[in-house]
């Protein structure tokens, strides 16, 4: 079983929650980063230690704050994470295929729960072309 890495802040713990039940019942074996409850907290603190993981087992992950940005400026700090923000399934699907994205950001005050469900199963079902993909990543990672 796949493992898959999922963490918000308050303003995206509802809908973890129910992205956990869903994919779980899709057969994921999901590792919980936080939060835990509907208490204030730093999306930077869940951030981090979730892609410190990507980076060590090479799966991929949900990060989810109120716009999705917090989460997505703090993912793409790891230059091992390539972090989407994405609002429709047609981003979540380029994400992967053209972008090689391994971290799916959210917004849960932005996108709807319905959408954001779809999104993230897009997402995790779309594979990286490569090809000339391949050479545009490569090309982030030595740019200064
Ligand atoms: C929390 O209020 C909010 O700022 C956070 O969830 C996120 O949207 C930041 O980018």
């Amino acid at each position: 079983m796949e493992v898959l890495h999922i963490g918000s802040d308050h303003a995206g713990y509802q809908l973890k929650m129910l992205l956990v039940g869903e994919l779980e019942k899709l057969g994921w074996k999901i590792n919980d980063h936080g939060s835990h409850s509907r208490e204030s907290c730093d999306y930077p603190l869940v951030a981090h230690p979730l892609c410190n993981a990507i980076a060590q087992d090479g799966s991929m992950g949900i990060l989810i704050c109120g716009t999705g940005i917090g989460m997505s400026i703090a993912a793409n700090r790891h230059p091992e994470i390539r972090a989407a923000l994405c609002t429709t399934e047609l981003h979540a699907r380029l994400a992967r295929r053209h972008n090689d994205a391994n971290v799916l950001c959210l917004g849960a005050r932005i996108t709807g729960d319905e959408l954001a469900l779809a999104i993230t199963v897009a997402f995790l079902e779309s594979k990286f072309e490569g090809g000339r993909h391949q050479r545009r990543i490569d090309e982030i990672n030595t740019a200064k």
